[in-house]
């Protein structure tokens, strides 16, 4: 029987594991994480974070052969494939701060490896790494390795889930990525790896590569994702100058088989925990390699992301007579997209912080996301005007303004005849994410402001 642990059990960690579980009865499945807190809740009936039939998919296989555990040394030692899906955010400080990843955790997982390993092992990297971190991988593994003669393989395959999605993305994948060494040894890691794909995803969806294009072709997926992104919030701006509608521009792009039609929303701006770590970790390989052009073209993917959570803080503030000073102003979502619970990187931590640096006060409004995680993600002292409360009407009532920053399904339901009553006058909604009716609150009284719109 094989065994495989997958090291660390987040956002990444936690799913794929479990759908390998549930995919495949006869692989034993454990999941192991330094964070004992995180284990605990794996193991209980509230799992870390909302994630649309994760707790389904949980339910299923734990206890049979999907485990959660905090022993990560006795999981690794056992194991014949081992994942890795640890952090590897942007370095804070020291050479490279600010753009490079800081691969810190990964290291020490890789150490942590070479320490208890007594058999050979295949050691996928599920985490996004810089281009060529299999080579320094190996390398830790084969200098520390206290048994002689075990043998390591390391294979680059990354993960493309989507948060809100990824039990849907995990059971139907358009593509499984798998980059080794091309040598007999390495064909062979590759092939066990496809193994256990093949157990629900069909052969020709599963594509084989070297090492190096399997690194880098994750980085470049999510900087062509991101750069769709800020082309249309860019485009958004210039609808918004010229009376161009941006849903109809991206419709007309959509239609076009060469563009197609996902990943076209304009939006406040992106977030997520990657994107913007992605691309800055793409920016600083570039320039290590002397190609600072290249690097330029991607930085202006974050910078135009940048101007689009400032431009809305501003037209907020400009519409509602150049001062939000004390008003009250309704935040609807804090999530940075619908159907997560997760804030990292979210646009709405900017724009709340810009109307809080103008004196607004903000009543705040999120499905799933908790008021603790909203204090932490804007670092309050105790003199910010914030409230988070349980639903849309209470962030509502008595509000000069309200400002859509999540697409939530539910936003879209609202009765706003009802919340225009119990606003203040004139009432200003300011629709980050370009999913109301503007027509239909300009009728009720509302004035409106959507990305993209003309005003
Ligand atoms: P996360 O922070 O949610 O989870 C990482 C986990 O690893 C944490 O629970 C942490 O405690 C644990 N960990 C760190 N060092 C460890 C060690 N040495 N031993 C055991 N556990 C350790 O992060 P995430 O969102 O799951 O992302 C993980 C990786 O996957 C990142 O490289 C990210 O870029 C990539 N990725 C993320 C997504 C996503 O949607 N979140 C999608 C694709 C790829
Ligand atoms: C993204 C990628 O889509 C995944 O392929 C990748 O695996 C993952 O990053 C990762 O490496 O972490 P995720 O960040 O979970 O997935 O969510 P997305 O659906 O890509 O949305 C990211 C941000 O872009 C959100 O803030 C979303 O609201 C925004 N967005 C998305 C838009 O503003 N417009 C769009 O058309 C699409």
């Amino acid at each position: 029987m094989v065994k495989i642990c997958g090291i660390g059990a987040g956002y990444v960690g936690g799913p794929t594991m479990a759908v390998i579980a549930l995919k495949c009865p006869s692989i034993e499945v454990a999941v192991v994480d330094i964070s004992e807190s995180r284990i605990s809740a794996w193991n209980s009936k509230k799992l870390p974070f909302y994630e649309p039939g994760l707790e389904e998919v949980v339910n299923q296989c734990r206890g049979k052969n999907l485990l959660f555990s905090s022993d990560v040394e006795k999981h690794v030692y056992e194991a014949d494939i081992i994942f890795v899906s640890v952090n590897t955010p942007t370095k804070i400080k020291g050479i490279g701060a600010g753009k490079a990843a800081d691969l810190t955790y990964w290291e020490s997982a890789a150490r942590m490896i070479a320490d208890v390993s007594n058999s050979d092992k295949i050691v996928v990297e599920k985490s996004t790494v810089p281009v060529r971190t299999a080579e320094a991988i190996g390398k830790i593994l084969s200098e520390n390795s206290k048994s002689k003669g075990i043998k390591y393989q390391i294979l680059s395959n990354p993960e493309f889930l989507s948060e809100g999605t990824a039990i849907q993305d995990l059971l139907n994948p358009d593509r499984v990525l798998i980059g080794g060494n091309q040598d007999p040894q390495g064909l062979d890691a590759i092939q066990k790896l496809k193994d256990i794909y093949a157990y629900w995803v069909p052969q020709d969806r599963i594509i084989t590569t070297n090492l190096w294009s399997a690194e880098l072709s994750k980085l470049a997926d999510n900087a062509f994702l991101a750069q769709r992104i800020s082309s249309i919030n860019a485009m958004s701006a210039l609808c918004e100058a010229t009376g161009a509608e941006v849903s109809q521009v991206s419709l007309a792009l959509g239609k076009n088989t060469k563009i197609g039609p996902k990943f076209l929303n304009a939006s406040v701006g992106f977030g997520g925990s990657c994107f913007q770590k992605d691309i800055m970790n793409l920016v600083y390989i570039c320039e290590s390699n002397g190609l600072t052009q290249v690097g330029n073209y991607w930085k202006e993917v974050i910078k135009v992301n940048e101007y689009q959570k400032s431009r809305f803080v501003h037209r907020v503030v400009t519409s509602m007579f150049n001062t939000v000073s004390g008003k009250k102003i309704g935040i609807l979502g804090f999530a940075f997209k619908k159907d997560t619970s997760d804030t990292r990187k979210s646009p709405a931590i900017d724009v709340c912080k810009g109307l809080l640096g103008d004196n607004a006060c903000l009543s705040i409004y999120d499905p799933r996301v908790t008021e603790h995680q909203i204090e932490k993600e804007l670092c309050m002292d105790g003199v910010e005007c914030v409230n988070v409360v349980g639903d849309a009407y209470e962030a509502t009532r008595d509000a000069h303004g309200l400002c859509i920053l999540t697409e939530w399904d539910e936003f879209k339901t609202i009765d706003y005849q009802r919340v225009y009553q119990n606003m203040e006058k004139p009432a200003f909604v300011f629709d980050g994410r370009n999913i109301l009716d503007v027509h239909k609150l300009r009728e009720i009284g509302f004035i409106v402001y959507s990305i993209g719109n003309p005003l």
